[in-house]
């Protein structure tokens, strides 16, 4: 198993919203499981003038509301790992004064000149401070940076946080920028769904066990459905929503990984390479649909207002007439051997019925149905796999039984396996794990720049001018509470199937 260095924990972004909710308490979790080195720390930098006190105490709240299991005597260990340095990162003045703040830290820590960046910034400021990073000497892996152990090897990586660019052209924009300061190796694109169990629990449900794989394709799999329902709006955030939509902001990013797990070859072994091979292999197979077959591949929704609140397209922050979509659902075929046929349907949307994260994989009938003759027995096969992410943690599979007693009937059973009550395990913020990895040099849960790039390429024709059709209509196009809009079902019933849309 790799070690976990000690390091600097540089987070770009210390008074933003990531940086308090999420990536702060990850790391409380993280020093109070014993995961994060004894000697790292971690330092914030923002614009506002604050000390280091003044940041712990902002922290300290946000960490008692988030973080599980708050303590007061383990925060205040934790709190003397904790630093502020004020200034602009995208400007080159702000970098000899860090500079000397990280060379004490080394000094007094032990932190060997380990940097580990994490851009929680506006993605605008990615490139600025990338660039101000190399300039300023920062990155020298494997040489001496640290000058109070001239000796001393060290490494420095970084991880960048979604959005990562806004199309293809961004995205290479991004990678280049980075891959002059960074090697490949170095460079951690996060994705905090990969750090939910279900979705790393889904390669070891399928590589890890031979009963599901040999089934796992189109000769048994009638199709997948991927569904990311939340019931928030789009908060404070109306301004960067109405330049993103729920395509990029869910599909390209977070559902992707979930549906390249889904639908990956076995790696040969599990090991970064191995595992990222293969998800850039099942991304760059995603069929790409011509400019005339868009509408008919995806649905596009904004929600209606309800009692409490008003229309997407009429909120502040939103452009008059904006055609930025709160709900998408796309149908996905991959042109390779294994899913030949077999579509995936993707769906996510903000005020729908219920939050919720999960894959079903729906199987086909039996080849041949003896019971057909059979009263009770159903015409649909009842095979079906439901993995569900979030809220619960649980995998269910649905098969026929007889049902007991005089003659035969059948009926469906499920088959359930219940995270929280098997493993009794406390649920963990998922950027804690992921950081973690960044910290040991581990990138399998982590995106390979060819496979960021190419998901952009698979949902650029629903984003561009390809899209027009689908977005017609689009205003108001379904009621908060609901599945979504009509054309979700429509596209679905056109295939013959229908959603999973259980309470
Ligand atoms: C974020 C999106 O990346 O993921 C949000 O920007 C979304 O809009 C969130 O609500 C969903 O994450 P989770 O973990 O709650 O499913």
């Amino acid at each position: 198993m790799l070690q976990t260095d000690p390091c600097v924990l540089v987070i770009f972004g210390a008074s933003g919203d990531l940086t308090k909710r999420k990536l702060v308490p990850a790391m409380y979790e993280m020093h109070v499981m014993g995961q994060l080195h004894a000697s790292s720390v971690i330092l914030g930098t923002a614009r506002s003038p604050k000390s280091d006190d003044e940041w712990r105490t902002e922290l300290k709240t946000w960490v008692a509301e988030q973080a599980h299991g708050f303590d007061e005597t383990k925060w205040a260990d934790f709190a003397k790992r904790i630093f502020y340095f004020a200034g602009d990162a995208t400007t080159a003045e702000c970098y000899p004064p860090l500079s000397a703040r990280l060379d004490e830290l080394a000094s007094a820590h032990g932190t060997k000149g380990n940097l580990l960046f994490f851009l929680s910034v506006a993605e605008t400021l990615y490139e600025p401070i990338v660039e101000q990073i190399d300039a300023a000497g920062l990155v020298v892996e494997g040489k001496r940076w640290c000058s109070i152990d001239p000796s001393a090897k060290s490494w420095q990586r970084i991880i960048v946080e979604k959005p990562f660019g806004r199309d293809a052209t961004s995205a290479a924009s991004l990678n280049r920028t980075l891959g002059r300061a960074f090697e490949e190796e170095s460079i951690y694109r996060i994705d905090h769904y990969l750090g939910k169990e279900l979705v790393q629990s889904l390669l070891v449900l399928r590589f890890a066990n031979s009963i599901f794989e040999p089934l796992w394709n189109f000769q048994y799999i009638d199709h997948v459905q991927i569904t990311a329902s939340e019931t928030v709006t789009v908060g404070q955030r109306t301004a960067f929503y109405d330049q993103t939509g729920a395509i990029r902001d869910m599909i390209q990013s977070h559902l992707f990984q979930v549906l390249a797990f889904v639908a990956m070859e076995p790696p040969s072994l599990y090991t970064p390479e191995n595992v990222r091979a293969e998800k850039i292999k099942i991304i760059d197979a995603i069929s790409i649909p011509e400019a005339d077959e868009v509408a008919a591949h995806c649905a596009l929704g904004q929600f209606a207002a309800d009692g409490k609140e008003a229309a997407y397209d009429t909120l502040t922050g939103v452009a008059a007439g904006s055609t930025t979509e709160t709900y998408a659902a796309i149908k996905i075929h991959f042109d390779n051997w294994r899913w030949a046929g077999t579509p995936f349907y993707i769906r996510t949307g903000k005020k729908l019925a219920v939050k919720r994260t999960e894959v079903v994989v729906q199987f086909k009938p039996p080849a041949a149905n003896l019971f057909r003759k059979v009263p009770g027995f159903g015409t649909e096969t009842p095979n079906r796999l439901v993995i569900e992410i979030a809220p619960n943690e649980r995998v269910n599979l649905r098969f026929e039984v007889k049902v007991p007693g005089f003659g035969l009937r059948g009926s469906n059973v499920d088959m359930e396996l219940n995270y929280a009550d098997h493993f009794k395990a406390e649920p963990v913020e998922a950027y804690g794990p992921l950081i973690i990895d960044a910290m040991r040099g581990d990138q399998t849960l982590f995106k390979h720049r060819i496979e960021v790039e190419g998901a952009w390429n698979a949902v650029m024709p629903f984003l561009d001018e390809r899209s027009a059709a689908a977005r017609a209509g689009i205003h108001a196009n379904y009621a908060c509470g609901s599945w979504g809009p009509k054309s979700a079902d429509e596209l679905l019933a056109r295939d013959g199937r229908t959603w999973r849309n259980e309470a």
